[in-house]
């Protein structure tokens, strides 16, 4: 008899840690669907990938940026990739911009970079803008980058803002560049909304996609350009 009621009240309690989870998986799934409902989705035309050329990865990227050229990174982190930037493109004058300050992206790894180009910042090849993005905009005369490369939130919002910030600092022709093109981070559950920003950028603005990168071991980058008008 004793043991009888111990097993019923394991059963139950199994029962009710079932419900709780559903209960919480549902709830998930209401959250991610309302985020989702919050980007929008604007199709690309033809015109708009018709000289979009598919590259490896982003080192082949940095190969087709214009070397001596003027150049943002906007998301540096510890500046793994601002190195490769700086060693590939070795660009005239290259801007950093980071807000730095977080967690994960904490001052430490501000001063790491401070310290890498410490030479480069005397010389004033590099300068760095502990900023944030959209803020950093204004710091920059019109038509003034060859290429910028953003790397900062990934979000829908951020990226939107960004583009339309930064596309008068650009030079005509010149090239926005970003990574993180892709759906979310599939392991943290986290939203990004890259693609449907730029989609939205390029439609409204008339830009055109030029590059694409297709790596399977990170997020994919694209760049787009303005359309030249006939
Ligand atoms: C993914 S990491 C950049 C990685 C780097 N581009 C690389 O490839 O090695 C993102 C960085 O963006 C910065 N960040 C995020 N949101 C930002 C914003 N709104 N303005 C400026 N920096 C931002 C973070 O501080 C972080 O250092």
């Amino acid at each position: 008899m004793k043991n009888e009621s111990i097993q019923q009240s394991k059963r139950i309690s199994k029962d009710q840690i079932k419900q709780v989870a559903d209960k919480v998986v549902q709830h998930l799934a209401q959250q991610r669907q309302l985020r989702e409902n919050q980007i929008p989705k604007v199709s690309l035309q033809p015109e708009h990938i018709e000289n979009c050329e598919l590259l490896l990865n982003r080192h082949q990227l940095l190969g087709k940026m214009k070397k001596n050229s003027i150049v943002a990174e906007i998301g540096v982190d510890e500046g793994k990739f601002s190195q490769l930037i700086h060693k590939k493109v070795k660009p005239q004058k290259f801007h950093l911009i980071d807000m730095w300050g977080s967690d994960r992206f904490h001052d430490g790894k501000f001063e790491a970079v401070k310290d890498y180009f410490a030479e480069e910042i005397k010389e004033e090849t590099v300068r760095i803008h502990k900023i944030m993005s959209t803020k950093a905009a204004h710091e920059f005369k019109e038509e003034y980058f060859d290429w910028i490369y953003i790397d900062t939130d990934h979000s829908y919002e951020t990226t939107r803002d960004e583009l339309q910030l930064f596309a008068p600092k650009v030079k005509p022709g010149g090239i926005m560049a970003g990574h993180d093109y892709r759906l979310g981070n599939w392991v943290s559950m986290y939203r990004y909304g890259v693609i449907e920003a730029v989609h939205e950028f390029c439609v409204n603005y008339n830009w055109e996609l030029v590059y694409l990168t297709v790596e399977p071991t990170e997020s994919q980058s694209f760049a787009i350009r303005k359309i030249q008008e006939e």
